[in-house]
């Protein structure tokens, strides 16, 4: 039976992929179809999300596969498969296996669904949603990554920890890669539009830029196996939220640029409007010279490992 509901496409029914189809089920933003390469796992958790529809009282239809033609005519596809790193593994070992994943998910997805929005959240992000981008040739406004959503939560977070007041009010921004280097800014990051340079000491500051860039890392530590799920499923939600009900919104987001802030060919995080067409615009901030050396470095960075990716492309072409 075909609906008119939206379909939303969660692929990947781990840590992050549930929490994405849950919010995104509770929320009746649309169908959800969750895909895993592992049997059984994608049709239990929907079996037992759908079950709990009469609870939360919501009618979307929440079905689990392993097949791709069930991925048919989505609206929106989350990316959220691939391996978390194994002692021993290098960050490259990582950016490989990962990068052949998602190649391959990639290439599924397109062969059944003709113009899908990808919103990309295995790691390392940057790399993995280059990697989407160039496999799929899809248009820059339909290839997303998630990262700055969660970085910018995350700063929100401790701002709101540090100064003891409502997290209602604060505002952020966290741009660059989803890395080490990624970079907080705060001069753009306010309590009820009061910057939070007018509100906290430098030393508070540093304190709360340096824990939102080890945020991710912070929680692995914590876990011991697997990494974040809950606020990066919150984060996806958002962005699939803003995208569905168009409501434009300003938002941290890892967006393929074309000469914005200098750079061309990569992944970076910036300030989108999100609408229903995906990234309907990149906004451009004024920088200081501090700020736009941080994120040149940043970029920096990115470009590496984008270059990396192209290799792997460029390997598996030969191979052709
Ligand atoms: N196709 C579909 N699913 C796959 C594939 C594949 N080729 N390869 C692996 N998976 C599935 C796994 O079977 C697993 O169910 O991806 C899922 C990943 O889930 P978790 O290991 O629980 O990882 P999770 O915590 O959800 O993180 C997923 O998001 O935040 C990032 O760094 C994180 O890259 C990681 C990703």
């Amino acid at each position: 039976m075909s609906s008119a509901r939206k379909k939303i496409t969660v692929v990947g029914a781990g840590q992050v992929g549930s929490t994405v189809a849950q919010l995104a089920a509770y929320k009746n933003l649309g169908d959800v179809v969750i895909i895993d390469i592992v049997e059984g796992v994608p049709q239990g958790k929907a079996l037992d999300l759908q079950e709990s529809s009469c609870l939360q009282v919501f009618d979307s239809l929440v079905t689990g596969t392993n097949d791709y033609k069930d991925t048919a005519n989505s609206d929106i596809v989350v990316i959220t498969a691939g391996l978390p790193r194994k002692p021993g593994m290098s960050r490259e070992d990582l950016l490989a296996t990962n990068a052949k994943i998602v190649q391959s998910v990639t290439e599924n997805i397109m062969e059944h669904s003709r113009d899908p929005i990808i919103i990309v959240v295995s790691n390392p992000l940057d790399a993995m949603v280059y990697m989407a981008k160039k496999t799929g040739n899809l248009p820059k406004n339909k290839i997303i990554g998630m990262a700055g959503v969660l970085d910018s939560a995350r700063l929100r977070t401790f701002v709101s920890l540090e100064l003891g007041c409502s997290l209602v009010d604060v505002d952020a921004m966290v741009l660059g890669g989803h890395g080490d280097s990624m970079v907080p800014l705060p001069r753009y990051t306010s309590v009820s539009g009061i910057s939070i340079t007018e509100l906290m000491t430098t030393e508070q500051i540093d304190r709360v830029v340096e824990r939102t860039r080890k945020g991710g890392a912070e929680i692995v530590s914590l876990l011991k196996t697997g990494s974040a799920f809950y606020a990066p499923g919150a984060s996806v939600v958002k962005m699939i939220e803003a995208i569905l009900q168009d409501k434009r919104r300003i938002l941290p987001c890892t967006a393929y640029l074309e000469g914005e802030y200098g750079w061309s060919g990569i992944f970076f995080g910036v300030p989108v409007m999100m609408g229903i067409h995906g990234i309907e615009k990149v906004i451009e901030l004024k920088m200081t010279e501090e700020e736009k050396a941080a994120l040149d470095k940043s970029a920096e960075d990115v470009k590496k490992t984008c270059d990396e990716i192209d290799a792997i492309l460029a390997g598996s072409n030969d191979k052709e």
